[in-house]
C-alpha cells in the first residue's frame, strides 16, 4: 500500500522514537532511518519531508555522525531538531560552537509568528532545552524565526528552501506547542493529507493478509499478552480458522491468566486455540535452579520444546506468527541496544517447525497504535492494556528455587496488589508493577504466636521506554492496605516490603 510519509533521521539522540510516535499522532506514517542512509534509498521512499534528530555529540568534533549535504538540495522540506539543527547549519555553512551558557530544561522563548512553522502559536512560548553547542552564525540564506535570552538563534527557516531548525526538543511535552509546530511542519509546509489512521491501517492489513495467505496455514505461538494477541486476532479477522494459536501454559503466569486468555480466544474469536498445560514439566526442569539466568535459558528451551512437538501434531504451515513490533525493528536494525534485549528474547524461533515464511503484521507499529488496534479488533480492554509480563513469568520474581508453593504464594500476593493498584485507579498510570516473593524469612508475630516466614517486595515503576525507570510514588495509604490484605490473607508471608530503587541501579524485575 502506497502512503505519504515522513523520514526521521537518526543521529542517537534519546527522543528518535517518540519523535516518530508525535508524527504518527499527527496522522501521518513515518519511518526512523540510521543517519547514514543513502540519498538514493532516501529518494526512492519519495518522504513528503525529512526530521533530523538530535543526538548527543558536536557537529565540529572529528567523527561527528553526519549526512549528505545534498539531502537539503533535494526539494523536499527539512526539519532540524537540536543536534540536527546544528548539523544541518553547520553543513549549509554556518558556524556551530560551545555555548556560553549550557541552557537546559524549560526555557521562553520568543518566536516570530509569520513563520510558517510556527503558525498560531504564541509569541512567547515555553520549549524544552537541552544543549551544550549553539548557532554562532546561522548558514547564508537563513533567518532567524526565534530567540531566548541566552540564545541569540533558537530556530532558524530558509523558506524558499524549506529548511528550518530548531535548537529545543517540539516532541517532548514540555514544549507546551510542540505539537502545534510538528502539525505546521507536516502540514503547512511538507502538505501532508494526513492519511494515517489505525482504522484503516486495520483494514487493509487484513485485507492485505487475506491476500497473502489464501488458503494456507498459519501458526502462532500466543502467550496472552498484547503483541501476539492482536497479531493473532488480526490473523484470524483475515483467515479465520486457518489459524491455530498454541498457548503454552508454564504454570507461571500470574493468578487466573491461562483461563483469562483461554476464554477470550475460544469464546470470542475464531481460532483454533489449543492450550498446552505443561506446567509440571516446567517445574520439575526447574526444581532447585536458582541463578537467575539459569531459569530464563530452562524456561526459554522448554518453551521451545513443548511448542514444537504441539506444531509437529498439526504439520505442516505456511505462516509462523510473530509479534514483532517497530521499535524492535529499529533498534535491531541500528545495531543498538542488542545486548539489553537479548536476554529478554525468551527462546527465539523454534528450529524444528516446519514453515515456509515468518509474517509479522504489527511490524511498522509503535506500542500505542498496537494498542489501538487491539481496540479496533475489539479485544477487551483489560488484555490491549496489559502491563508488560517477563516471558519467564513469576520464575524470575521468586528469589532462589521455585516450589509449586512459592508460585502460589506468590500469585495470591501479586493479585491482590494488583487488584488494589486498579481499585486506587493507577493501573493505567504505573508502567509496571508487581509483587516479588523474596527468599528471606524473618521472625513476625500473628496473635500471640512467634512466626518465620516470607518477605514480599512490592514494587512499581513509572517509565517511558522501559530502559530507564523511576520508583512509582504511591500513596501511603494504597500501600498500606495492600500490605494489610497479603499479611493477613497469603499464608507464609509475614512482612512486606516496598522496592524505592530507580533503573538505574537496579533493573525492574529483581532478577
Ligand atoms: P529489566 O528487569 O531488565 O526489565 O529492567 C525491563 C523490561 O523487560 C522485562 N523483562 C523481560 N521480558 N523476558 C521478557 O520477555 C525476560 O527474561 C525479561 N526480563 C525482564 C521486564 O518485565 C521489563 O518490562
Amino acid at each position: 500500500m502506497k502512503r505519504e510519509m515522513i523520514v526521521v533521521l537518526d543521529f542517537g539522540g534519546q527522543y528518535n522514537q517518540l519523535i516518530a510516535r508525535r508524527v504518527r499522532e499527527c496522522n501521518v506514517y513515518c519511518e526512523v532511518l540510521p543517519h547514514y542512509t543513502s540519498l538514493d534509498k532516501i529518494k526512492e521512499l519519495k518522504p513528503k519531508g525529512i526530521i533530523l534528530t538530535g543526538g548527543p555529540a558536536s557537529v565540529y568534533e572529528e567523527d561527528a555522525l553526519t549526512c549528505e549535504p545534498e539531502l537539503f538540495s533535494l526539494g523536499i522540506p527539512v526539519l532540524g531538531i537540536c543536534y540536527g539543527f546544528q548539523l544541518m547549519n553547520h553543513l549549509l555553512g554556518g558556524k556551530v560552537t560551545k555555548a556560553p551558557v549550557r541552557e537546559y530544561g524549560k526555557t521562553e522563548v520568543e518566536i516570530d509568528v509569520a513563520s510558517k512553522l510556527f503558525k498560531d502559536v504564541s509569541k512567547k512560548t515555553i520549549c524544552w532545552m537541552s544543549h551544550t553547542d549553539y548557532i554562532e552564525e546561522p548558514a547564508p540564506g537563513f533567518s532567524i524565526i526565534a530567540k531566548s535570552e541566552s540564545c541569540p538563534v533558537v530556530a532558524l527557516e530558509n523558506a524558499e528552501k524549506k529548511l528550518y531548525g530548531v535548537q529545543f526538543h517540539p516532541e517532548v511535552s514540555h514544549t507546551q506547542e510542540g505539537m502545534k509546530m510538528l502539525n505546521n511542519f507536516l502540514y503547512e509546509i511538507c502538505h501532508c493529507s494526513g492519511d494515517w489512521k489505525m482504522s484503516s491501517y486495520t483494514e487493509q492489513m487484513i485485507t492485505d493478509l487475506k491476500a497473502k495467505i489464501g488458503d494456507k496455514k498459519v501458526l502462532c505461538a500466543l502467550s496472552g499478552g498484547v503483541d501476539s494477541s492482536v497479531a493473532a486476532v488480526m490473523i484470524s479477522k483475515a483467515v479465520g480458522k486457518q489459524l491455530t494459536c498454541i498457548f503454552v501454559d508454564h504454570g507461571l503466569l500470574r493468578k487466573n491468566e491461562g483461563d483469562e486468555v483461554e476464554e477470550i480466544f475460544t469464546k470470542q474469536f475464531d481460532v483454533n486455540f489449543i492450550r498446552v498445560n505443561a506446567q509440571e514439566r516446567f517445574y520439575s526442569k526447574l526444581a532447585g535452579v536458582t541463578d537467575p539466568e539459569q531459569k530464563r535459558k530452562i524456561i526459554g528451551e522448554e518453551f521451545i520444546r513443548v511448542f514444537e512437538e504441539e506444531a509437529k501434531k498439526i504439520g505442516t504451515v505456511d505462516y509462523l506468527v510473530q509479534g514483532t513490533i517497530y521499535p524492535d525493528v529499529i533498534e535491531s536494525g541500528h545495531g543498538k541496544s542488542a545486548v539489553i534485549k537479548s536476554h529478554h528474547n525468551v527462546g527465539g524461533l523454534p528450529d524444528h517447525v516446519d514453515f515456509k515464511e515468518i509474517i509479522e503484521p504489527l511490524r511498522s507499529l509503535f506500542k500505542d497504535e498496537v494498542r489501538k488496534v487491539g481496540l479496533e479488533l475489539n479485544i477487551p480492554e483489560k488484555l490491549v492494556f496489559r502491563q508488560p509480563f517477563p516471558g519467564p513469568g513469576l520464575a524470575i520474581r521468586i528469589i532462589g528455587d521455585i516450589t509449586p508453593e512459592k508460585i502460589a504464594t506468590l500469585q495470591e500476593a501479586d493479585y491482590i496488589y494488583r487488584e488494589e493498584i486498579a481499585k486506587a485507579g493507577l493501573d493505567r498510570e504505573i508502567g509496571q508493577y508487581f509483587a516479588v516473593l523474596t527468599n528471606i524469612r524473618t521472625v513476625g508475630v500473628m496473635g500471640d504466636e512467634r512466626t518465620y516466614d516470607y518477605t514480599v517486595a512490592l514494587r512499581a515503576v513509572t517509565t517511558t521506554d522501559f530502559m530507564t525507570a523511576e520508583f512509582a510514588q504511591l500513596p501511603w495509604e494504597v500501600l498500606s492496605k495492600v500490605s494489610c490484605r497479603i499479611v493477613n490473607e497469603v499464608k507464609h508471608v509475614n512482612r512486606v516490603c516496598y522496592d524505592i530503587t530507580g533503573k538505574p541501579p537496579a533493573t525492574i524485575e529483581w532478577e
